[in-house]
C-alpha cells in the first residue's frame, strides 16, 4: 500500500519534543480478576500476548480525566503554561461525548485560552497521525506550541464476556507538548510515515452508534455497540507493518538498523514485538514495551511507553527514536526522532 512520507525539516521550522507526561487510572485489573469474568486463564494470556495486568478507569472517570493529568505532566515537563499552546491535539476512539470534541473539555479545565482544539480518530495510530498534525502546523508556522494527546477508556468499549477481545484491552492517557524550534537542538522530529489501507476496515470495528447504524434499543440489546477483531488477522497486519515501516524508514533516511537506539512501538501483543525482531532484525532490547502492566491501551499506548522509556533514562541527547503504530482503519504511522 502507498503511504503518505514527510522528510524534514527542509526550510522550514523544527518541530522538536517539549515534554512528555502520561497517567494511568488507579484500578488494576489483573488476569486473574478476568479469569472470574470469563472462560481464560492467566497462562493463556500471558502466553499468547504478554499482558499480566491492566488499567481500569473508575465509573465517571471519561477520556478527558485521564488526559488531563497526563497533559499537566507534560507541560510541566516542557516549562510551559497553558496559556503557551496554540493548538490542543487528542487522538482517541472514544471521547467523553460525541460532540463536542473532548480537546474542548481539555482546553478548558487546563485554561490554554489562546488554543484550537480538535479530536482526531486513527484507531491506535491517532498518536502518530496527531503528532504529524501537531508538527505540521509548527514546521508551517501556524502554532508554535502543541500539546498531543492519545487518551482511551477502552473498558467502555469492550464486550466483557468475549475473551477474545476483553482481555487485551487497559485505560490510560500519554501526551507530549511539541514546540518550534530556530536554532540547533531539541528532540528533533524528523520524519513521518502514515498510511491507511480502507479496505481492511472490517478487521477491527465498533458496528454501531455512527450513522451508518443509528443507536437503537436492538442495537444496544445485541451488543452492536462493543468493539469486535479480528484477531489473528490484526496480528499478521501488527508484523508486516513494523518490519515494512522499519526497514523503510531506515532507506528512506539513509541510516542502518543498528543506528536506531530504541523503538516504541504500538503496545499490541509480547508476541508481535518478539516476531518483529526475529524478522526484522533487531534485539528485543532495542523495544521500549509495557504490555506487561497496561495492555493494549490504543492511542495512548505509544505515549505513555514514551513516556515511561524518557523516565526510565532510556533515551540519551541524539538517540535515533523510532515510534511504530498500527491500528484500526487499518492504519499505521511511524515516526524518526533524534532525541
Ligand atoms: C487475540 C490474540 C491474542 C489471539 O491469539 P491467537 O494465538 O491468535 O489465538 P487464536 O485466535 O488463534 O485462538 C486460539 C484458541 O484460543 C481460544 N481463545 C481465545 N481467546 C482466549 C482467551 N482469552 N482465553 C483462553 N482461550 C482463548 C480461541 O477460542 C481458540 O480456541 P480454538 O482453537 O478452540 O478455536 C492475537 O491474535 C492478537 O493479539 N491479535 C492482535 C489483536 C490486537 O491487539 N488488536 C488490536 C490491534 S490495535
Amino acid at each position: 500500500m502507498a503511504s503518505a512520507v514527510f522528510q524534514g525539516p527542509g526550510r522550514m521550522k523544527r518541530a522538536v519534543f517539549a515534554g512528555t507526561g502520561s497517567y494511568l487510572p488507579a484500578r488494576r485489573m489483573t488476569n486473574a480478576d478476568l479469569e472470574r469474568m470469563v472462560d481464560t486463564s492467566d497462562a493463556w494470556i500471558v502466553q499468547r500476548t504478554g499482558i499480566r495486568e491492566r488499567r481500569i478507569a473508575a465509573p465517571g472517570e471519561a477520556t478527558s480525566d485521564l488526559a488531563l493529568p497526563a497533559a499537566r505532566a507534560a507541560l510541566a515537563d516542557a516549562s510551559l503554561a497553558a496559556e503557551d499552546l496554540d493548538a490542543i491535539i487528542v487522538a482517541t476512539m472514544l471521547g467523553d461525548r460525541l460532540v463536542p470534541a473532548t480537546a474542548a473539555r481539555i482546553q478548558a479545565d487546563l485554561g490554554a485560552r489562546r488554543a484550537a482544539a480538535f479530536d482526531l480518530n486513527a484507531a491506535c495510530t491517532g498518536f502518530i497521525y496527531a503528532l504529524a498534525a501537531g508538527a505540521a502546523g509548527i514546521k508551517s508556522g501556524l502554532f508554535r506550541n502543541a500539546l498531543v494527546i492519545g487518551s482511551e477508556c477502552n473498558s467502555r468499549m469492550v464486550d466483557w464476556t468475549d475473551r477474545n477481545t476483553c482481555i487485551l484491552f487497559g485505560d490510560g492517557a500519554g501526551a507530549a507538548v511539541l514546540a518550534a524550534a530556530d536554532g540547533a537542538g531539541g528532540s528533533d522530529i524528523l520524519a513521518f510515515e502514515l498510511g491507511c489501507d480502507g479496505a481492511k476496515a472490517d478487521l477491527i470495528a465498533v458496528e454501531a452508534g455512527g450513522t451508518r447504524l443509528p443507536t437503537t434499543p436492538e442495537t444496544a440489546a445485541a451488543g452492536r455497540h462493543f468493539l469486535t477483531m479480528n484477531g489473528r488477522e490484526v496480528f499478521k497486519f501488527a508484523v508486516n507493518s513494523i518490519c515494512r515501516m522499519l526497514t523503510d524508514l531506515c532507506a528512506r533516511n539513509g541510516i542502518a538498523l543498528n543506528d536506531i537506539a530504541l523503538c516504541v512501538p504500538h503496545q499490541v501483543n509480547y508476541r508481535v514485538i518478539e516476531a518483529c525482531c526475529e524478522r526484522v532484525p533487531l534485539p528485543l532490547d532495542r523495544f521500549y514495551l509495557n504490555i506487561d502492566r497496561c495492555g493494549n491501551t490504543s492511542a495512548a499506548s505509544i505515549p505513555i511507553a514514551l513516556d515511561e522509556a524518557v523516565r526510565a533514562g532510556r533515551l540519551a541527547r541524539g538517540d535515533l527514536l523510532c515510534l511504530l503504530g498500527f491500528g484500526a482503519g487499518m492504519t499505521w504511522g511511524s515516526a524518526l526522532v533524534r532525541w
